[in-house]
């Protein structure tokens, strides 16, 4: 167990915010988590649990252990002519496993291609993108309780997945480490969803009339790029709000103001683009110090440089206070704010 002392937390989250933590450990075992809890614990030490940084906004120095898991590994545990079931350790990243599956031919995670952040806290919020979630392939995973001490397996369905939302934000938020997750993917007949707009658009401009899963991707990959920012490059953490869900009425009323309303129906309800009224509040490309909103995609907030967590998190509140003034919405964060 290898315990350090007062760390900068600055490459471990995405927004690039430079914090630190009072210890920071990195485990790869269950052994060594438990042996890392129990020195937290005895040491009164709260735990933050670290994977790919890639959904949280630090907004204070942590006064505890930073926790980082460091689980790694992909194995194919089952397969029959149809499915294969991939078990893949917490700590792969998401995007080069995506590309795993691709180059295996398995088909299922293709519209999740780019997705930044690691496998483990992907069930967490329930990944999503182009019309697909992470719940419609995951088959299973396991986690470690950090009450009893013990693993546990949960179903797809024990894991009571919602829009960016499951167990895991709710009643057991902090207390479950994932440790795997399996997936269910198609070896053949793959099920392809190209309805998206600009999955087509993309499709339609490399003149790809039947596209692979590899075609998918690729598409996926290019629109992205195209509007997304790398966080490798500017600090974010892709969509920084949820898109709001309202009742069909409240929609009706809505779009006779804003005939221009950019929206989706999501079952009764209707899904809103928060980015579309992020940015006709006018906020599209604003920037505050080195907080801003990104000039291309409204719904993704960034760090040019030197932002606080706070200064960022102070961003996020003016344009949520703004939007509930202009449309009477009140917009929820995506990103777990620490
Ligand atoms: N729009 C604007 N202005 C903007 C951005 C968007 O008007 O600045 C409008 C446009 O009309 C556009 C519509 O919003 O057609 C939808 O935009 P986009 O396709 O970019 O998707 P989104 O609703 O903004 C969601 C997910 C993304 C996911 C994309 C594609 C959420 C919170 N975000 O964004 O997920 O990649 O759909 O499926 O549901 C993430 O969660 O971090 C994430 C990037």
């Amino acid at each position: 167990m290898n315990i350090v002392e007062n760390v900068s937390l600055k490459p471990y989250n995405t927004f690039g915010v430079d914090v630190k933590a009072n210890y920071f450990a990195e485990v790869e075992t269950v052994d060594e988590i438990k042996n890392t809890i129990e020195w937290a614990s005895q040491n009164n030490q709260p735990l933050l649990l670290i994977s790919g940084g890639s959904n949280m906004l630090l907004t204070k120095d942590w006064e505890g252990l930073a926790l980082m898991l460091h689980l790694k590994g992909i194995e194919i545990t089952k397969e029959d002519a149809e499915f294969a079931f991939v078990k893949v350790q917490s700590a792969e990243n998401w995007h080069e496993f995506v590309l795993w599956t691709l180059k295996h031919n398995l088909g299922g995670l293709e519209n999740l291609s780019l997705i930044p952040g690691k496998v483990g806290t992907a069930p967490i919020q329930n990944i999503g993108a182009y019309g697909v979630e992470i719940k419609d392939t995951m088959f299973e995973l396991t986690a470690f309780d950090l009450h009893s001490e013990e693993l546990r397996t949960f179903s797809n369905q024990e894991c009571n997945f919602g829009y960016r939302d499951s167990v895991f934000k709710n009643e057991f938020k902090n207390r479950f480490l994932i440790l795997d997750v399996t997936f269910k993917l198609t070896k053949k007949d793959h099920k392809l969803h190209t309805s998206y707009g600009a999955i087509k658009a993309e499709l339609e401009k490399e003149l790809i009339s039947k596209p692979t899963i590899q075609d998918i991707s690729k598409a996926i990959i290019e629109i992205r790029q195209s509007k997304l920012p790398d966080p490798m490059k500017i600090g974010n953490s892709g969509s920084f709000f949820k898109n709001p869900v309202l009742p069909l009425a409240q929609f009706e009323e809505l779009k006779m103001k804003f005939p221009t309303i950019s929206a989706y129906p999501s079952g009764d309800f209707v899904k809103v683009a928060a980015g579309w009224l992020i940015e006709n509040a006018g906020w599209k490309g604003r920037r505050i110090g080195d907080a801003g909103v990104h000039e291309k995609q409204a719904l993704v907030l960034v760090n040019y440089g030197n932002a606080t967590g706070k200064e960022i998190f102070d961003l996020s509140q003016k344009i949520i206070e703004d939007v509930f003034l202009k449309y009477g919405i009140r917009l929820e964060r995506e990103v777990n704010v620490i």
